[in-house]
């Protein structure tokens, strides 16, 4: 059996467990220390998606660890503009690298590159579905920065389209995280990712304002609205701007609140609560180093 990494739904809270604490090991090496571990292995990245930090942070963890990465580059640039189809590509790359990190706007696209190919999948983010490396870095900040036990917890923003907070819900719910869903009315989050959180006994509220629960979470996990998913742009345009995340706000915070994003941001959080205790993005986003680092060890089984 391959390791690959495709929804959350597929791992235990035990193997959660323990990627997250052989990420801790990493943070040393994804800090500078030389590492060796994965030399002679070589990680293909391909991206049909833009992407700044999962590239990037997969090319750095590959890096810091030895190891080697080579890139697809941009789509138009490759035969994938000559009609090849995602299988071929992904049996022809398997020739070349150990793991493959695939994006791509097909939601189940890397599912199904899974049956193609011959060395690991890692679901790099599949159109509104999953981005299961992502919320192992989610919990990962989590559990460094504020606590996995006991979470109150509210995600933000578009939980419709949001790839990000499906796949972390579906980790919460492992965690028996009390979970508030935040999102305009026609960007709720779909109906049947709510009843397989029901259904592993999760208790869910929804709310349409964070006022409602800035004052009782521990984490506000914020998210960008997801533009390039609305059928029409008219749809986009009316909830563009809905939540601000600002100072004021702030203000009827806990105590000990953390704000994450997975960012990119557009302006949802205002940068002047950039400089405030609650801010953690940034280092969330150093934290997928770490983490990717485990990730790649186990799907090259070299741990
Ligand atoms: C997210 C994504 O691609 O889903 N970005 C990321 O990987 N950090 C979030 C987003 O694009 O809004």
């Amino acid at each position: 059996m391959l390791n690959h990494i495709i929804s959350m739904k597929d791992f235990s809270r035990d193997e959660i467990d323990i990627i997250l604490s052989r990420a801790k090991e990493f943070e040393p090496v994804a800090r500078g220390k030389r590492s060796e571990m994965l030399s002679g292995k070589i990680l293909a990245t391909l991206f049909y998606e833009p992407s700044t930090r999962t590239r990037m942070s997969f090319e750095t963890a590959m890096k810091r660890l030895g190891g080697e990465v080579i890139d697809l580059g941009s789509i138009e640039s490759s035969s994938i503009v000559k009609g090849e189809n995602l299988a071929d590509t992904i049996r022809v790359i398997g020739n070349y690298a150990d793991a493959i990190a695939l994006r791509h706007p097909r939601e189940g696209a890397a599912r199904m590159a899974s049956e193609f190919s011959k060395v690991p999948i890692i679901n790099a983010g599949d159109g509104a579905g999953h981005h299961p490396t992502q919320t192992m870095l989610d919990l990962y900040t989590i559990m460094r920065e504020s606590s996995l036990s006991g979470l109150r917890i509210a995600l933000v923003g578009d939980l419709k389209y949001g790839r990000t907070v499906h796949s972390l819900a579906y980790a919460l719910s492992l965690y028996h995280a009390d979970v508030t869903l935040v999102s305009p009315a026609q960007l709720k989050m779909p109906e049947v990712i709510k009843k397989d959180l029901k259904k592993q006994g999760a208790v869910v509220r929804e709310t349409t304002s964070i006022e409602d629960v800035i004052g009782d979470v521990d984490v506000l996990y914020v998210t960008r609205i997801q533009k390039e998913r609305f059928p029409d742009p008219a749809e986009y345009q009316k909830v563009a701007g809905v939540y601000r995340v600002t100072e004021e706000l702030l203000k009827k915070a806990c105590e000990n609140l953390i704000i994450m994003h997975p960012l990119p941001r557009v302006d949802e959080i205002d940068p002047a609560v950039d400089k405030t205790r609650f801010a953690r993005y940034f280092e969330q986003s150093f934290y997928g180093v770490p983490v990717r680092m485990a990730l790649l060890a186990m799907a090259m089984e070299t741990v």
